[in-house]
Order: C-alpha cells, then sequence, then structure tokens
C-alpha cells in the first residue's frame, strides 16, 4: 500500500501473533454513491436492482461476507451548498436488502443504521424483517451519526452533545436487544394441534435515563438468532462504546502501523469490559486493486482514480478542510499558506469527521507535503492511494496475510472501483491467491452471517449499558 510502490514481503515471517487469522472481505458502498458514479456510465445504474444483484452475485461467488451500505439522511453539503458533484440520491438499505435477499443465499446483509434519530421498536422490527427474509443474514452498523446538521430534517437539530448521543445509542442498542432477545426461536408453534400456539413472546419494558419503553417483539428470530452488531465512531466515546457491546467495527485505520495500533486499542478496552477482547472484528475501509501483472494494475487505479478526482474534486478536498472558497488556488502549487476559516468543519456535511480540528489536519497535510514536495494535487492522489491494495494477485494476498496475521484488522470493506462489476478482479484473481495462502475460506461456512463471520450463534456478552447502571446507581 501507499504511493503504489510494491511493499516488503514479510511473507517468510513465522513469529506472527495471529498464525492462523484469516481475512474476511465486505462490499462496502455507501448507497447511493459518493463520487462514484462518475465512474458508471449512468447515475440511474444505481437505482436498478437488477445492476446491485450483479456485484452482489459476483461478491457472493467469491465468498464475500457481506454488502455492507453506509447511511445518510441529507444529501452532502459543501461551503453551505448542496454537494453537486455527490448528489445521486441516498436511500434506504433495507429496503433494497429485501429484495437482494430473495435473490442470494449465503451474503450477509449489513445496514448502517442510527440510532439518534430513530426509534428502537421501530428499528428493531425493521432490522428483523431483514434477518428473518434473508434466513438468517442481516447486521447492523450502529452510527449515531453527524448530528446537528442531520438532526434538522428531523426538526431536532444539534439533539445530543457526543458524550450523550453514544449513551442515548447505548440505551437505544439495548433494547433492539432485549425486543430481540424476547422473543423465543420456539415461541411460536409450528403444528396447529399444538396446546399453544404462541407462547414465548416477552413483553420488554425499560427505564433508562433516555429511553422508557414497554414494548413486545413483532418478528420471529431467524437462523443466526440475532442480527450481527457493527460500529463505526472513532472518537473515545465511540471506541468504548464499541469495544463494550460490538461483535465488528467499521473503522478507517488502514495504514498498517495504524491499524496496529487502533486494533490493540480495541482489543484493550474490550477486555477492560471483561471480553475476551479478539471476538470483536476490526474492518477498515479500503479499495483492492488488482491485475496480472503490477503495471497494470498501477494503469487501471489511476484510471479510475482520476476520473472521480477531477479538478473540481481535489479542490474539494482541499475546501472541506480550509472552510472556504479556493477557487484561485492553483491545484498544481503548494497547500494554501493561510489558517482554516474556521476551527470546526462546519460548512461541508455528509462526509466522515474523525474529530479532527482543520488545524491538526492541515498541519498533519503539510508535514507530508513538505517530506515529498508535493503539490495540492499530488498529495490529495497520495492521501487516496494510501488507502489502496494495489498489485499482482500474489502481492495483494501476500499483504493481506501479513495484515490479519499481525492482528492490524479482520478483513476489509472493500469500495469497488466501478459499479456494478467492481469486485470481479477481486474475486477472480485475489482471491484464489488468499485461498493458496490458507487466509479465506474454500466455501461459506454456513447460511447466516454469523456463521461466516465465525461468531457465535447468539450473542455472547451482554455488558451492561453505562447509562441504565447510573441511572439506578442513582435511583
Ligand atoms: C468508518 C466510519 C464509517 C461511518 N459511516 C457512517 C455512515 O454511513 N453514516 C453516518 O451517519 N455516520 C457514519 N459514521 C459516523 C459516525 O456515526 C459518527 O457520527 C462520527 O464518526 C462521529 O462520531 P465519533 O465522534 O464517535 O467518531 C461513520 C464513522 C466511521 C468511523
Amino acid at each position: 500500500m501507499n504511493d503504489l510502490a510494491p511493499s516488503p514481503r514479510e511473507a517468510a515471517r513465522t513469529d506472527y501473533p495471529r498464525p492462523g487469522a484469516r481475512v474476511h472481505l465486505n462490499v462496502f458502498q455507501p448507497f447511493g454513491p459518493i463520487y462514484e458514479w462518475s465512474k458508471t456510465p449512468r447515475s440511474r445504474d444505481y437505482y436498478e436492482p437488477a445492476k446491485y444483484l450483479e456485484l452482489v452475485q459476483d461478491a457472493e461467488r467469491g465468498l464475500f461476507s457481506a454488502i455492507f451500505l453506509g447511511e445518510s439522511l441529507r444529501l452532502r453539503e459543501h461551503l453551505g451548498r448542496l454537494n453537486d458533484i455527490a448528489v445521486t440520491g441516498r436511500p434506504d438499505a433495507l429496503a433494497l436488502f429485501a429484495n437482494l435477499a430473495a435473490h442470494t443465499r449465503h451474503i450477509g446483509l449489513v445496514a448502517t443504521l442510527n440510532t439518534t434519530y430513530t426509534d428502537p421498536v421501530d428499528l428493531a422490527r425493521r432490522i428483523a424483517t431483514v434477518d428473518v427474509l434473508s434466513g438468517g443474514r442481516a447486521g447492523w452498523n450502529v452510527v449515531t451519526t453527524d448530528n446537528g446538521w442531520t438532526g434538522e430534517n428531523f426538526r431536532r437539530g444539534g439533539f445530543l452533545d457526543r458524550e450523550n448521543r453514544y449513551r442515548y445509542a447505548e440505551e437505544h442498542v439495548a433494547a433492539v436487544q432485549a425486543l430481540w432477545d424476547g422473543f423465543a426461536a420456539d415461541a411460536v408453534a409450528h403444528d396447529r394441534g399444538a396446546a399453544h400456539w404462541a407462547e414465548g413472546v416477552a413483553e420488554v419494558e425499560r427505564r433508562g435515563a433516555h429511553i422508557s419503553l414497554r414494548a413486545t417483539p413483532t418478528v420471529p428470530p431467524s437462523p443466526q438468532g440475532q442480527p450481527v452488531y457493527f460500529q463505526a465512531g472513532d472518537s473515545d466515546e465511540g471506541r468504548d462504546f464499541a469495544a463494550r457491546r460490538a461483535e465488528g467495527i467499521f473503522t478507517h485505520h488502514v495504514e498498517f502501523d495504524e491499524a496496529v495500533a487502533f486494533t490493540a486499542d480495541i482489543r484493550r478496552r474490550a477486555r477492560s469490559y471483561g471480553r475476551p477482547g479478539d471476538d470483536i472484528l476490526v474492518i477498515p475501509g479500503a479499495s483492492i486493486v488488482v491485475a496480472p501483472t503490477r503495471a497494470e494494475a498501477v494503469e487501471k487505479h489511476h484510471y479510475y482514480r482520476d476520473l472521480f478526482l477531477n479538478d473540481r474534486r481535489i479542490r474539494q478536498v482541499i475546501e472541506e478542510v480550509w472552510q472556504t472558497d479556493l477557487s484561485h488556488v492553483d491545484l498544481d502549487g503548494p497547500l494554501p499558506d493561510v489558517p482554516p476559516a474556521v476551527d470546526r468543519q462546519s460548512r461541508t456535511h455528509g462526509i466522515v469527521h474523525t474529530g479532527h480540528e482543520p488545524e491538526v489536519k492541515i498541519r498533519q497535510w503539510r508535514a507530508i507535503a513538505d517530506e515529498h514536495g508535493f503539490t495540492i494535487r499530488q498529495l490529495v492522489r497520495h492521501l487516496v492511494d494510501s488507502r489502496v491494495f494495489l498489485g499482482t494477485p500474489d502481492e495483494v494476498a501476500d499483504e493481506l496475510a501479513h495484515h490479519v496475521r499481525s492482528d492490524a484488522f479482520d478483513g476489509l470493506n472493500v469500495s469497488p472501483n466501478a459499479f456494478p462489476d467492481g469486485v470481479r478482479d477481486i474475486v477472480d484473481l485475489l482471491v484464489p491467491a488468499l485461498q493458496e495462502r490458507g487466509v479465506y475460506p474454500d466455501a461459506y461456512a454456513g447460511t447466516t452471517l454469523r456463521a461466516n463471520l465465525g461468531l457465535p450463534e447468539t450473542v455472547a456478552h451482554r455488558v451492561p449499558e453505562l447509562a441504565l447502571l447510573s441511572a439506578s446507581a442513582s435511583a
């Protein structure tokens, strides 16, 4: 990875902390696309179920664990206006999944759905419906979402500060989980002659600092018992939340040293809550470009990268950090020598902020640009390149094997570089190379997402949520 130069091969190393680790691949789509429509001939393709099916059936042929969709409740904005190079719509993932479930058999269906603006009873019901219709392949990526701006859509702008957003999320997730627990697998008799037709549907009552409810679950469990919990959020609160509850975590930390440090931090936090620590799958987002020769892979990557990284987008990338119009700045010159217009990223919405103040990011970017003598264009390309695993199938397979065996991560949420055929080369070229190295399965382990991710049949950990603990302690 990084600068598209071949990375050092460490395949011969024998002292890995996790020699038996394997790679999980998911296909990640923001649904709809962010800048990807420039890579597909027609933006309407994103609304054709058949096109999605093509992508997902390729991924299923390649034994991918899941298709993983992001969520956005507003169209992106840039400097106070609708971001017109990012607009194709942001529909609802669960509706698409209901359709995909009917045409696939193994691949998992993971939807990003926020806790801040959803109701736990309604959300539990909708996710459980996809879970039962897909025979146990649903997952929920829990986010608390970009708050004030999203909240305006719901007449609740700036609803909760970060700390309370996570306390709220904790109660929300626990309520959803209790509702899923409340419908026993054998609650509904299959035989009409049985003495009791329905027994074992429990009313759920919860009284928390934020969420109080009394409800009965409405959907029976699927063969995997409960949908799989993922979490995405990078702050201290977000990491702790994941460490207490999540079965998987979606992150940006993919560069080797950063990834090792992030994963160690998550496992340490999980152990402090009494969990084994290695029971959380850490899945960063990245791209993979493979071709029979390295030169072809570089050429292919440049082609797709430069389709979306046009001059307008490169300028946006720096404007998102400086938070001001930089239309006068030469992209083939150095970074602007002025401070950012505001100290928070407040005029760009819909991208994931990682909590860094603009000054911090600018300092990091200047250091990289100074070290390599980069212009703006070269820097932005470098930032994109550093999230790409690129090379021949053998090179990329060695690199991924090295990462999982070193406990840098457990797999990747792969953003395809084209739609709908963006994972075909990965399936045809990379998957066999991974299989040869013993880091990828030869067949799906089962028919549920839980089975295919190697997770226990039931959610083993039940860490009590902090907000309820503190509420009951003060009662
Ligand atoms: C890798 C990653 C992916 C995310 N994807 C989404 C998403 O699709 N939709 C969303 O509303 N928020 C998403 N988030 C944002 C989080 O919900 C959260 O709002 C943001 O990271 C700020 O929370 P934090 O302070 O815990 O990082 C994502 C965060 C990360 C780190």
